[in-house]
């Protein structure tokens, strides 16, 4: 159900691109933007995502869901799974998930996910999967990045092909898409504690100018984080959150 590739030198941002075509043309589900380059790449959070020309690999995805944007609560978690599951069977171990979805090696971040929405909360909708994965960063990107990251090329020990890597990220990506589809978040959730960074660690979570320090429980059924702190259980919701290692 993949329909058209388009595949640029350089862009501002895959994501973008793929917004812009949605305006323009409407349901474009099945769409894959790929670029060398990305002159503003977007991260979360409204940070960028630094993206030199460096054999790495930026994409977009533009996927259809018929539930309205309400029901897609944990389907970046889903992504963030299949990646990891992705780089597994290419022999890159040990990747984690950080709530709601950096990919990290050894707390290094190995790969981002930007998830934008275009559609109602009832509606269908369709959404742009932006993901960056580090391959081969060079050197010199470390000052750029401002947090400790990682890449394939340093993972593994032979080279893995940005085609493959793709190739085999849309194998595992789309059945995924659709078991979200059909159930929800839930299906996933024992899964991804599997793989989750903080599972059952005490961790710092900031939203605005708020700080809690709690005991991290994984995440519920819609795929939203479980806190304990100061006596009661908090469920949140990625929005404007950042969570660290306390
Ligand atoms: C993050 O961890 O902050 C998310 C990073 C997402 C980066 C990817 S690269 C391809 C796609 N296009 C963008 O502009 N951003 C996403």
């Amino acid at each position: 159900r993949l329909s058209t590739i388009s595949l640029e030198r350089i862009v501002d941002s895959t994501n973008m691109m793929a917004m812009r075509e949605i305006h323009q043309q409407g349901v474009i589900s099945g769409r894959l933007y790929l670029a060398e380059y990305q002159t503003a790449g977007k991260g979360r959070r409204g940070r960028t995502w630094v993206s030199p020309f460096a054999k790495n690999l930026y994409f977009s995805l533009v996927w259809r869901f018929t539930q309205g944007a309400a029901a897609l609560e944990g389907l970046s978690l889903v992504v963030g799974l299949a990646l990891v599951k992705t780089l597994n069977t290419l022999g890159i171990s040990q990747v984690q998930v950080k709530w709601p979805n950096d990919l990290l090696v050894h707390s290094r971040k190995l790969a981002g996910i930007l998830l934008e929405m275009h559609g109602d909360a009832s509606g269908e909708c369709q959404v742009v999967i932006g993901v960056g994965v580090n391959v081969a960063m060079p050197e010199h990107a470390e000052e750029a990045i401002g947090q400790p990251w990682t890449d394939l090329k340093r993972l593994s020990a032979g080279a893995i092909s940005r085609n493959q890597l793709m190739s085999e990220i849309l194998n595992h990506l789309i059945p995924e898409l659709d078991r979200f589809s059909e159930h929800g978040f839930a299906v996933f959730r024992d899964e991804w504690q599997e793989i989750h960074a903080y599972q059952n660690q005490t961790v710092r979570l900031i939203s605005g100018v708020k700080e809690i320090i709690g005991e991290c429980h994984g995440v519920d059924e819609h795929g939203a984080l479980v806190l304990s702190h100061s006596g009661i259980v908090e469920h949140f919701y990625a929005g404007e959150i950042s969570l660290r290692q306390h």
